[in-house]
């Protein structure tokens, strides 16, 4: 989710939601916009809601805002303002918030996704509403317009509670009416939401960097809470609509801290919101035993004819790369030939027109990607993208694109990203599988309901992520770092080397198990940290050997393991790490979390600038 805020007060609005969402921008973002309510709108240039309530709004950063304002007559003492990070409809002017009803009355800036919205669409659509943009959010202001339309004509918080029973997914919500110039409103589920309580004022917003300037008391609102805000008085109701006694917050952070809610890094911030994350793809691909692929051509028509899949990336998606590939083969019986993005349009791929080409990066800007993209196309073959930016150019070649959901990821070292990304995977060979029947529907549904309860296991791994602290603060000095593992736990082995690496940057290297022994073994010695990655049952045992072989040469080892083997691991490696038990070929989705807390840890305790680490870009855009 990006950024909201919003106003009621004596000061000029438009100056209160621009400074606002600035100390919002490090959130990441596509777009921003302002509507504010109070003077005719005299300058054609703005986008007129009616009357009374002002938008103005555009693709790109805050100064084309500021710009924008600077050449329109918007003015008033009350608005609500928006930065988006676009998760349906590309970035661009008429997608950005806030958003106005068919009739203009109702205006709305929303963070979060709303999983049911094409079918809301095609409900208000009946009922004669009219949309402009290819956003989800669109629906909440047309939707709240019905309501207040057809049922509450005189109160718009019925209209609200009423519109929100309907919505599946994750929001939170500033909404202005025309016809009530003393109030806004807030919502909030799943996507946070603080009220800062001024004197004769009140404001609203994502996070409480946007308003720590003006009031350190706040109330924090809960899932299924609206607030009803005005300039004297603030009255918060339950998802039923009754009245709600809330305690106030009084913020006594430094407001540098604030301005990652609290983390000291974006890194940790974003490992700590993969829970969040993962439930954002999950809920919206997974739902009453199927997965929805309705958007996805190429798996709805043609998953049955598929002869061979190439996935090709870069860095930390190629390694999502590595677990898709043992995935789709495992599941889907379709055989999958990975590559590098930049080896990839050198290789001459041998590229048949009815292959698929699955191209994964967070940023969709990836220039070996593209081109690897391009070279595809160009052998005829359909493409996949699983890709983070909505809008990015990788999303636009596409023939269809999967987005990850996972929301702005800030720091360099990608890892909420690559989660979501191994989400993505899981849920396109499963929806292969499906179609191609190598999976009964017993089967399926059981793999279905444990990616669901993904989401929950992270968040118990990230629960004790101190026992990895601790050990970082023991072993950060270690000199090479190896990390083995054996068939997904290799795959997982070489994207928590790549972590500790660009962050820490510490030696490492990942290795098979097996291969240890026909050469790298030599550069095995005594106090060597060795991290181990011990979670398939059917592995077991032969990892176990290798951990064995290594300690016989004076290692230390640190085991990643499922809690069901820690006893057996236990005897053998010095320190275990354990995740919750689970369907050993869903693994890699929770036991990535623990290696990158080890490398986030690491390069804490060294002091390193784990955000920006050294000769990093967050997207190589050149070659
Ligand atoms: C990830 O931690 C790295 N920063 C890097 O390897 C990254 O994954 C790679 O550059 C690919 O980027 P993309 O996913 O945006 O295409
Ligand atoms: N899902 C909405 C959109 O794509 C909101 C995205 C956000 O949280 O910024 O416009």
């Amino acid at each position: 989710m990006c950024g909201i805020v919003g106003y009621i007060g004596k000061k000029d609005a438009v100056q209160v939601l621009v400074d606002g969402l600035k100390k919002l921008e490090y959130r990441g973002y596509d777009s921003a916009g302002i509507a504010v309510y109070g003077g005719k709108n005299e300058n054609k240039r703005n986008t007129c809601t009616g009357n009374n309530i002002v938008v103005v709004k555009c693709k790109g950063r805050l100064d084309s805002l500021q710009e924008k304002i600077k050449n329109s007559i918007i003015r008033g003492n009350m608005g609500i303002g928006h930065t988006r990070w676009a998760t349906h409809g590309e970035p661009n002017d008429v997608n950005s918030h806030p958003h106005v009803s068919h009739s203009s009355k109702i205006a709305v800036v929303h963070n979060g996704i709303i999983e049911n919205y094409t079918e809301l669409k095609e409900f208000l659509e009946s009922e004669g509403f009219e949309f402009v943009s290819d956003t989800d959010t669109e629906v909440i202001a047309n939707l709240i317009e019905y309501f207040y339309k057809y049922y509450h004509k005189e109160e718009i918080t019925n209209a609200v509670v009423n519109s929100l029973k309907l919505l599946e997914g994750t929001y939170a919500l500033g909404i202005m009416c025309e016809d009530f110039p003393d109030r806004f409103i807030v919502a909030r589920k799943g996507s946070p939401l603080v009220i800062g309580l001024g004197e004769n004022e009140n404001f609203a917003a994502s996070d409480i960097p946007a308003i720590l300037a003006h009031t350190r008391n706040t109330y924090i609102l809960d899932d299924d809470e609206v607030a009803l805000i005005k300039q004297d008085q603030v009255i918060v109701y339950d998802g039923f609509g009754n009245e709600v006694k809330k305690e106030v917050f009084k913020v006594d952070w430094d407001i540098t801290a604030t301005e990652k809610s609290g983390y000291e890094h974006f890194m940790i911030k974003e490992i700590c919101e993969e829970p969040e994350a993962l439930r954002n793809i999950i809920n919206s691909r997974i739902k009453d035993g199927e997965i929805v692929a309705g958007d996805l051509s190429i798996i709805e028509n043609e998953a049955a004819r598929v002869n061979k899949i190439f996935i090709v990336a870069c860095g930390t998606a190629y390694h999502a790369g590595l677990v898709g590939k043992q995935v789709i083969e495992t599941l889907a019986k379709i055989p999958v030939e990975i590559s590098i993005a930049s080896e990839f349009r050198y290789q001459d791929p041998i590229i048949s027109p009815g292959d698929l080409v699955i191209v994964i990066s967070q940023s969709g800007e990836t220039i070996y990607t593209l081109f690897a993209l391009r070279e595809a196309k160009r052998a005829g073959a359909r493409v996949l993208s699983i890709v983070n930016t909505v809008g990015s150019s990788i999303a636009r070649e596409s023939d269809n694109v999967l987005y990850t959901l996972a929301e702005p990821e800030i720091a360099i070292a990608s890892t909420k990203a690559y989660n979501n990304q191994l989400a993505a995977l899981y849920i396109v060979a499963l929806a292969f599988a499906m179609k191609r029947r190598t999976v009964n529907d017993r089967a399926a549904l059981e793999i279905m309901e444990e990616i669901k309860r993904i989401p929950e296991l992270v968040a118990e791994v990230l629960n004790h992520r101190e026992e990895v602290q601790k050990f970082a603060a023991r072993h950060y000095n270690s000199k090479s770092v190896f990390f083995i593992g054996r068939g997904l736990d290799y795959a997982l082995s070489v994207e928590g080397s790549l972590k500790l690496k660009e962050i820490s940057y510490i030696h490492s290297e990942a290795y098979a198990g097996g291969e240890l022994k026909h050469g790298t073994i030599a550069l095995i010695e005594e106090g060597t940290l060795v991290v181990a990655c011990v979670t398939q049952n059917y592995l077991k045992d032969k990892i176990m050997s290798n951990i064995k072989e290594v300690k016989a040469r004076g290692t230390l080892v640190l085991a990643v393991t499922q809690s069901r083997f820690t006893c057996e691991v236990s005897r053998t490696a010095d320190i275990v790490i354990t995740i919750p038990d689970m369907n050993q070929l869903l693994v890699p989705m929770v036991a990535i979390t623990p290696l990158q807390l080890l490398a986030y840890y690491f390069a804490v305790q060294k002091g390193c600038d784990v955000d920006k680490p050294r000769n990093l870009a967050k997207s190589v855009t050149v070659e």
